[in-house]
């Protein structure tokens, strides 16, 4: 059995004809499955985002597939985005066709309203709300210009920053519509893959960095300096954040970016995909510091978009592995292993 972003893929016990070179049978065989999202009912225990900040002003409610089911990003009167789960526990209307009352979200069938931490805080009759009435309230943050949903109780990591204040840089994040057909995390396996970074981008690395990687339980990182296809110098540090995080920062010619691509969990087996560029405010004028977020988007975009032909159309089932793919392999360890669970299984679908 594999798993191919969403899917859980059963191969024949002899998959494919002939042998190799050594006499034993050919196939796509996997020894030990990676799990897909939403597999026996789990999801990998990340930050993810949900939309833009932009997406929900002051007063608004809006609704996102997340994880097997729907939810809602709602912003008080305080200007903090909430994300809860979006059908009313009194028969089930989605609130995103609600209203924000204050800083709670009010149901539009029976006006139903709830309070920021998911309870009912009264009906709209009068009656004594039900004490089981309450909504799933994840843990939630705005950074970048992305509203981000933990799936969990309790965070066991957090997001990452760029080695500058926040307040020093300028940003552009931008969402892009389509969904790619694969789980966030098979996104994420681009970055250990070292062969398709000097085979597919054409990077040329000055030193192997595939045994320099730092991990933990929640990140990789590695850095590593060379040249891109056109030979221009790149001193990188990159990396994973759970299992929905690219983190990168470069010295590109000798100038600083910050690049982040986050990727969504809408459903399962599907990813939306973000961009997230950073340059120093201090490189210059205004005018120059946007012409280059342009510079590195158009970059960052050509990029991605020669993983996306890739990714739209792979069979994700690793097989054969060799030596380069020592950190691939360290990275499908890192995804077997990682915190799965589903708290708001009983409340989102
Ligand atoms: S369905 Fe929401 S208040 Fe009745
Ligand atoms: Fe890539």
């Amino acid at each position: 059995m594999t798993s191919s972003g969403g899917k859980t893929v059963r191969e024949p016990a002899l998959a494919g004809v002939g042998a190799s070179r050594d006499g034993t049978p050919r196939g796509r065989q996997l020894a030990k499955p990676l799990p897909a999202e939403g597999e026996g009912g789990l999801f990998t225990q990340s930050w993810f985002p949900i939309c833009l900040s932009s997406d929900v002003g002051k007063g608004e409610v809006k609704g996102y597939g997340f994880l097997d089911g729907r939810v809602i990003v709602f912003r008080g009167d305080d200007g903090v985005a909430r994300v809860t789960s979006a059908y009313c526990p009194h028969v089930g209307a989605d609130l995103s066709v609600g209203n924000v009352v204050g800083n709670n979200i009010r149901c539009a069938f029976h006006h139903w309203e709830y309070g920021g931490d998911g309870a009912c805080v009264k009906t709209g009759v009068g009656d004594p709300p039900p004490p089981r009435a309450s909504l799933f309230k994840f843990p939630s943050q705005e950074k970048f210009g992305i509203v981000w949903a933990y799936n969990g109780y309790d965070p066991h990591y957090d997001l990452p920053d760029f080695p500058y204040p926040d307040a020093d840089l300028e940003f552009r994040t931008l969402a892009i519509d389509a969904l790619m057909p694969v789980d966030p995390w098979v996104l994420c396996a681009n970055t250990p893959d070292f062969q398709h970074i000097r085979a597919l981008h054409g990077v040329h690395f000055d030193r192997d960095p595939v045994d320099e990687v730092e991990w933990t339980d929640h990140s990789m990182m590695y850095n590593f300096s060379g040249s891109h296809k056109q030979g221009e110098e790149i001193d990188n540090r990159v990396g994973i954040f759970g299992t929905s995080l690219y983190y990168q920062h470069t010295l590109f010619n000798g100038k600083w970016f910050g690049f982040l691509s986050p990727f969504g969990l809408p459903e399962p087996g599907k990813s939306k995909a973000y961009m997230v560029v950073a340059v120093r405010k201090d490189m210059g004028t205004p005018e120059e510091a946007q012409a280059f977020i342009d510079f590195v988007v158009d970059l960052e975009t050509q990029i991605v978009m020669e993983d996306v032909m890739v990714m739209q159309t792979i069979r994700f089932a690793p097989a054969n592995l060799t030596k380069s793919d020592n950190a691939l392999s360290k990275f499908f360890s890192y995804v077997r292993n990682f915190p799965r669970a589903h708290p708001s299984a009983g409340f989102i679908a």
